[in-house]
């Protein structure tokens, strides 16, 4: 039997199975069962519309201009720059795009790189919980120890006093992901700045994965980095992916003091060295789009958002409307299923539809408190959407 760092990551991210090798995630079964049943895939969470026509043409236009080579290791000065004056433009956050910014393959890449170069092992990673399920698996990557915090049904905000409890001088970094992959909450202000008062009592550095930037809906998006105290010890993340539609690119980047990205740079190097030449002028242009653009995406969003709420309140689904994100969670346990993984499996039969249970953004331990909470992805077209909302509403019969 092979051993070694795949162990602690599948462990990590709860697909260490009995026999020792790899469990199959929960979402690829969803999407073969979408797949084998035909049903309408909101299990898994990227969009099925395109990218902005300029966008995609400019990546064409750079691949026929020859920008086929490896690009400079912090990523091409002209996304360097661009990244930097979207930090100005949106948050008056001054970067410098020389020392302050590295271009990584997806926010992924970015996290890996940032944990792996900022801990050592036995080091404590708090986060919420439910968790993108990366990070679970790249802690203990790393040979970190990965202390949750509850994000409870229906708002999915966390007690300030269960998170000033978690943090301690073992923790090394606090990881905020706001908008919230899965349950779609945004966190206000007061939870940010507690998260910041934190850092500071215990020395620990606070990484923000914030790939749903864009995507809120009414309420406005506040990068950590722009607290009182915070832009010293924060490393934020984030990825073209979710506002341009291009997830296949992964074009990623963070954002941080000079002395921390070059820390992170020196794992990035070994891990992709670059990535994504011809993508990195595409996402610049994306990222100098007008104000109605980035508007646009959100309304668009959260119209669908809207559809697919509408839907599942009428098939009588408990939900939490997201302010943010991709997702809705929905709660099953009032249609009689109080197991989330079971009634996934059986949703394609039953409505044709398809969902993911939140239990797979949970440590093993902590599953059984989410245990009938369920998600569906809205970054689909709208009327598949409608179709999907029709097709839920024959559960309860
Ligand atoms: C919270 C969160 N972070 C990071 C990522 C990964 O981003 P990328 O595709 O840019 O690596 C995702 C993608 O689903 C996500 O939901």
């Amino acid at each position: 039997m092979i051993s070694g760092g795949w162990q602690r990551a599948a462990r990590g991210a709860g697909l260490l199975a009995d026999d020792g090798t790899v469990a199959a995630t929960i979402f690829a079964e969803m999407s073969a069962l979408a797949v084998s049943t035909g049903a309408i895939n909101l299990g898994q969470g990227f969009p099925d519309e395109d990218a902005p026509v300029e966008v995609r043409e400019a990546a064409r236009q750079a691949i026929a201009d020859g920008v086929n080579q490896y690009p400079p290791g912090r990523g091409m000065p002209v996304l360097l720059d661009a990244i930097s004056a979207h930090q100005q433009r949106f948050y008056g956050l001054a970067v410098d795009p020389g020392t302050e910014v590295l271009v990584t393959a997806g926010a992924t890449e970015a996290l890996a790189a940032t944990i792996l170069a900022l801990i050592e092992p036995g080091d404590e990673v708090v986060t919420f919980e439910p968790f993108y399920d990366a990070y679970g698996a790249l802690i203990s990557l790393a040979g970190g120890i990965h202390r949750t915090v509850p994000l409870r049904a229906p708002d999915f905000q966390p007690d300030l006093d269960e998170l000033t409890n978690a943090v301690t001088d073992r923790t090394r970094l606090i990881i905020v992901n706001n908008p919230h992959n899965p349950t779609g909450a945004v966190f206000p202000r007061e939870t940010l700045e507690h998260v910041v008062a934190l850092a500071h009592r215990h020395d620990a550095i606070i990484v923000t994965d914030e790939v749903y930037e864009h995507l809120t809906f009414g309420v406005a998006h506040i990068p950590v980095a722009t607290l009182p105290g915070a832009r010293e010890r924060t490393v934020t993340i984030s990825s073209g992916g979710k506002t341009f539609n291009t997830t296949g690119w992964k074009i990623g980047w963070l954002t941080a003091p000079a002395e921390i990205v070059t820390a992170i740079l020196a794992v990035k190097q070994f891990l992709t060295y670059v990535n994504g030449a011809p993508f990195q002028p595409a996402i610049a242009l994306g990222l100098g789009l007008p104000d109605s653009f980035f508007a646009g995406v959100a309304a668009d969003l959260q119209h669908k958002r809207d559809v697919l709420a509408g839907g599942l309140t009428a098939a009588g689904f408990a939900i939490s409307v997201p302010q943010g994100s991709y997702f809705i969670v929905a709660d099953a346990a009032g249609l009689g299923f109080e197991d989330g993984v079971e009634f996934c499996r059986r949703l394609p039969g039953l409505t044709g539809v398809v969902a993911v249970p939140i239990s797979a953004f949970c440590s093993p331990q902590h599953k059984p408190q989410f245990a009938s909470l369920v998600r569906f992805a809205y970054c689909k077209k709208a009327t598949l959407l409608e179709q999907a909302a029709s097709q839920l509403a024959g559960i309860a019969s």
